[in-house]
């Protein structure tokens, strides 16, 4: 890449905030690893609507379908969630993952020791804790067909078996690179869905025989979450379950603020925001946590630029700067967005020192 170009998507509420961080850090990381990054800001969510009428307007589409990653903060808001509103931000964001095709969305947890004391779990439940959520994206319940009149509502949940493989298979290679294990999350017992679902991961896993793979229905996954959640390594499930167990497992490891995500397609191209949403109740506070932002755009180094020092650099700072206590509110703190910012940064630039040292 002589340069690539990021398309910035700031959004609502604390996305502003936390994707400011995110880019401060990716300044400093390109400054020091050599490479040149190009960042374009456009409207979604509810200040496109505002600007323009529409949550994904089409100079917004285009751009990040032009670029080689899209770094999103969050959209949404109470201004805009009017049950009757007739657009809503949400759209925007899920307009924006079908048109980029990225139906595989990665969700990593680990747990901070210093984040883990806010865990709802007891500190011997947390070691070892290394899962890797892998959601389906652009199918399901959230795509279906949505009806409402007067009697009644419905949303249609449908999947077309290579809408199931191509996220599986994703899956099943993440497993490949990790520990080997596969939880395949469905509700076979109740839905044709989950039925087709689990038969198609069936099938897959005879094709993986290296991997070790089990079956488990979202409720009592639900259930295993919290009382074994060190036993899991990759877990895979349709879209509506991969959205709750992952607000579940950030509840695991201490904070909504602290988990990112990437979203993938077939090309290296992808959509990294952090897994939280624009938090109304302390945006424009300077106080948001960024480090979900900030390892996502690690990730957005590594799956979209292929610059797996510089990923690694960037979530190695985060750590460090997590360890030496440079915390938000919502871990205890009393340090702003800003300070850890500059936390991340600090170690970045100390980590380049050393590491010259070490070479010369
Ligand atoms: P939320 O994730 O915005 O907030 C839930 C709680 O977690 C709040 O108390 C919030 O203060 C806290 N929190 C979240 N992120 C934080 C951070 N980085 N640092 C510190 N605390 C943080 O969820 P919500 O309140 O249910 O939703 C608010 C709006 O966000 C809704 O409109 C929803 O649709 C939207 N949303 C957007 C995304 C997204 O853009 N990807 C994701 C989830 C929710
Ligand atoms: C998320 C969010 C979104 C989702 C909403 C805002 C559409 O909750 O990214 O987890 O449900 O996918
Ligand atoms: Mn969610």
């Amino acid at each position: 890449h002589a340069s690539a170009h990021i398309a910035l998507l700031p959004g609502d509420g604390i996305g502003p905030e936390v994707t400011a961080a995110a880019v401060a850090c990716l300044e400093a990381v390109a400054e020091i690893h050599g490479f040149q990054l190009r960042f374009s800001e456009h409207a979604i969510g509810g200040v496109a609507i505002d600007a323009c009428g529409t949550a994904l307007p089409e100079t917004t589409r285009a751009a990040c379908i032009a670029s080689d990653a899209v770094l999103l903060g969050a959209v949404g808001g109470p201004k805009w969630s009017d049950p009757r509103a007739p657009v809503r931000p949400e759209q925007g964001l899920l307009a924006l993952r079908a048109a980029m095709g990225v139906y595989a969305n990665l969700r990593p947890v680990q747990v901070h020791p210093r984040a883990a004391q806010f865990s709802p779990l007891r500190l011997e439940k947390l070691r070892n804790v290394d899962l890797l959520f892998v959601r389906e994206l652009t199918g399901g319940i959230y795509f279906g067909a949505k009806t409402r009149d007067a009697a009644g509502a419905s949303d249609l949940c449908s999947y077309s078996v290579a809408e199931i493989e191509r996220v599986l298979r994703r899956g099943f290679a993440l497993a490949r690179q990790r520990r080997r294990k596969l939880t395949s999350v469905d509700k076979a017992n109740v839905m044709e869905t989950s039925r087709l679902w689990r038969e198609t991961a069936q099938r897959l896993a005879a094709e993986y025989p290296d991997v070790q793979v089990e079956h488990q229905l979202v409720d009592s996954m639900a259930m295993l979450l919290l009382t074994r959640p060190a036993d899991f390594d990759v877990i895979v499930s349709e879209n509506l379950f991969g959205d709750i167990l992952t607000d579940e497992a950030a509840a695991i490891a201490g904070s909504l603020g602290l988990l990112p995500s990437a979203s993938l397609g077939d090309g290296p191209r992808g959509l990294y925001e952090p897994i939280h949403g624009s938090a109304p109740d302390i945006a424009g506070r300077g106080i948001a946590n960024p480090a979900g932002a900030i390892a996502s755009a690690a990730l957005l180094l590594r799956h979209s630029l292929g610059m797996q020092v510089a990923a690694g650099a960037l979530e190695s700072a985060l750590w460090l700067a997590l360890d030496e206590g440079v915390l938000t509110p919502d871990l205890g703190g009393h340090h702003g967005t800003a300070a850890l910012t500059d936390a991340v940064i600090g170690h970045l630039w100390s980590q380049s020192a050393v590491d010259t040292a070490v070479v010369a």
